[in-house]
């Protein structure tokens, strides 16, 4: 259980925003697997939901079944902010989340993104005008700092606290460093001793219960948020909390069921998208699943190809047949054959780019 302000959520696990990812059929079926206690949607233009456009209502879009959700917010306009969470509280949304982390220039350009880590009055100026004008709580997820001289992340949590921020997220890098390097859980632990009451979320490379662990237990946050591990990973959250409650570490989903789970977020997406566009949102998800498969070249060939429902059953029933060779007398895979597991910056075995380390998906984001 974690309280953020007046939200009793039932675990302390996060799915963090990945914009073009955390969409409603993603969020659906991280949470059939259980264990997450909040899931936040892609980012949104404060602006865009202020004028009413169908692109940011499409990215709130959501179900009984997908609470508490938290929508992320972004921009740099304080009544523009103010008003689209005074919309979001309307709606029914949980809580509301400011991106104060976000590097990429369209967003920083305005004054939104990491540049609000920079200008600390002005922020939180803004950041009060939206705590007094909702009930609901108000949160801010950001990097370290703008870069290594300027760590400037405990005095920004601490100023937000004081005007009434009810939570803070904090990913372990600066925005300098991209996705390279380690997550800097020494970093990550000043958030936590600089502020008062709120509680600290934790992010950054957590892809396995140790690392979740690890990051809970040298940091002393509240709770950890997870992001590229949940595209390996769906069943994560629900791991981290066994693993919190008994201390073993789960085994790794079968093959079956991890087919049974991208098929499940398939269909959810053609529910939600339509046929057409769903399967070409769906090309650049189901690698993210096949890089736990084994081999999986002939998969990842064709499902980057697909435009239709029908196409990806035939692919399927194909990449099992493709992938029999492969397999023991069991039906498991041949030792050679397996992934290397899944190594957290922060771990042993860790490091810059170890391998099986986790990839950051390549286009206009890569540099989040
Ligand atoms: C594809 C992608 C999209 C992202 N989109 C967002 C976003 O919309 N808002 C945000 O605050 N962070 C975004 N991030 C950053 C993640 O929320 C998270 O802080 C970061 O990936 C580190 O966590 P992880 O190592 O668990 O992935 C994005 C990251 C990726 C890889």
């Amino acid at each position: 259980m974690l309280r953020i302000g007046t939200l009793e959520l039932s675990s302390n696990l996060f799915l963090s925003p990945l914009a073009g990812y955390t969409t409603l059929p993603f969020r659906l079926t991280v949470r059939e697997l259980g264990g997450l206690g909040l899931a936040t949607t892609d980012l949104v233009n404060a602006r865009s939901l202020v004028e009413k456009r169908a692109k940011a209502f499409k990215l709130i879009e959501t179900r009984p079944t997908d609470q508490p959700l938290a929508v992320q917010l972004f921009g740099s306009v304080p009544e523009e902010m103010r008003d689209a969470a005074v919309i979001l509280e309307s709606l029914g949304v949980a809580s509301v989340d400011i991106n104060m982390g976000c590097p990429v220039r369209k967003v920083c350009r305005i004054g939104g993104g990491s540049a609000m880590m920079t200008e600390l009055d002005r922020t939180a100026a803004l950041v009060r005008g939206m705590v007094e004008a909702v009930r609901i709580p108000v949160t801010a997820k950001m990097r370290l700092g703008w870069d290594d001289q300027n760590l400037t992340a405990p005095v920004l949590a601490r100023t937000l606290e004081d005007v009434g921020v009810a939570a803070v997220f904090i990913h372990g890098r600066t925005r300098e460093q991209g996705f390279g390097g380690t997550v800097n859980l020494a970093g990550i632990r000043a958030v936590v001793q600089a502020v008062r009451h709120i509680p600290v979320i934790g992010n950054g490379d957590v892809t396995t219960v140790e690392a979740a662990a690890k990051m809970l237990g040298e940091t002393g946050c509240a709770g950890v948020s997870v992001g590229r591990g949940a595209f390996y990973n769906p069943w994560i959250f629900k791991h981290i909390q066994e693993h919190q409650a008994n201390g073993k570490t789960p085994e790794e989903p079968a093959f079956e069921e991890r087919i049974r789970v991208m098929s499940r977020h398939f269909e959810l997406m053609m529910e939600i998208f339509g046929e057409i566009p769903g399967c070409r949102m769906f090309r650049k998800i189901a690698p993210w699943y096949a890089r736990r498969f084994g081999p999986a070249r002939e998969f990842t060939r064709r499902v980057v190809l697909i435009s239709s429902r029908q196409e990806f059953h035939d692919l399927l029933a194909d990449y099992r047949r493709w992938r029999a060779p492969f397999l023991d007398d069991q039906g498991q895979l041949k030792p050679q054959y397996r992934p290397a597991p899944l190594a957290s910056s922060f771990m042993e075995g860790g490091g810059e780019h170890p391998p099986g380390s986790i990839a950051v998906p390549r286009g206009p984001v890569e540099v989040w």
